[in-house]
């Protein structure tokens, strides 16, 4: 199958398909979502929380976040793959930003994802845009910016406010931006978004009304247990799956059932004879 690209998410939107994307951290997932045939596979901040153990998506660096987009690029090579930018490694200047977004790149992203727009971000996404760095949007709730926003809060929650979130929207269209994902905000606001916007919109927590969902592939899958946003919904429950195999092999070690002749190498019968024999 022809790699998928920015320009595909455009043309979903247009026919009218929704647009499926998850998050992905490592080689052996990157696989499976490859041969699901998903549409594209974000390389999250979220591993700072969902890999690494850390509270929030502060924690991860750049020199982190390339080693987990190598292994997705490695795992995914017909996929979209999007590196996201961590917290203060594209806000410090244009060149030093267009510097760290272009490591991504080289690492074996397609495009990468910025949070917020203002005036920096909007000269930011055009720079890229202009060097052929596709750009994904990310508004609404914005983790990298929780200290400002007090918490995880419904963002957009009155007319005024998804306006406010359209207007942002619209300027990183105009910038160059391929999409921009909507977390976080009533059902209401992200279709009024998606209605009055060209590029499509990915929502996480923001209801039907989006081009596209995107979800941490941890949280769909019952891994992740720490805490469950409302807006997740289960497909499997791999914490029990886990829990129940890791039980059952360490039972097996200690009753001496695992391993058996089945997962043993045998020596040659010469050989073997040569062991047993009185010296
Ligand atoms: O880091 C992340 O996983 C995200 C979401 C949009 C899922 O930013």
């Amino acid at each position: 199958m022809a790699k998928k690209t920015a320009g595909t998410f455009q043309k979903l939107k247009d026919n009218g398909e929704k647009i499926a994307m998850l998050t992905a951290y490592d080689y052996s997932t990157a696989q499976v979502l490859e041969s699901a045939g998903i549409d594209g596979i974000l390389v999250g901040d979220s591993l700072a929380q969902v890999v690494l153990g850390h509270e929030n998506t502060y924690n991860v660096t750049l020199e982190e976040m390339l080693i987990f987009v190598k292994a997705v690029a490695r795992g995914a090579k017909n996929s979209f793959i999007v590196g996201d930018m961590p917290f203060m490694t594209y806000n410090t200047s244009v060149e030093r930003g267009l510097g760290n977004i272009s490591q991504m790149i080289k690492a074996g992203a397609n495009a990468v994802k910025l949070e917020g727009c203002n005036d920096y971000i909007l000269t930011l996404v055009k720079r890229c845009v202009e060097s052929g760095i596709p750009i994904l949007g990310h508004l609404g709730f914005t983790p990298q910016l929780m200290n400002t926003i007090g918490g995880y809060k419904i963002q957009g929650k009155s007319f005024d406010a998804a306006e406010k979130i359209l207007e942002s929207a619209k300027k990183l269209e105009e910038a160059g931006a391929f999409a921009v994902v909507l977390e976080l905000m009533p059902a209401e606001s992200a279709e009024y978004i998606t209605k009055n916007l060209n590029i499509p919109t990915i929502g996480i927590g923001a209801g039907a009304g989006c081009s596209g969902q995107i979800v941490v592939i941890d949280d769909i899958l019952g891994k992740f247990t720490d805490f469950t946003p409302k807006f997740v919904k289960k497909y499997a429950n791999l914490h029990e799956t886990i829990l129940e195999s890791v039980k059952k092999y360490s039972a097996e070690v200690k009753e001496g059932i695992f391993p058996s002749k089945e997962q043993s190498f045998e020596m040659k019968e010469e050989e073997r004879e040569k062991l047993y024999a009185d010296k």
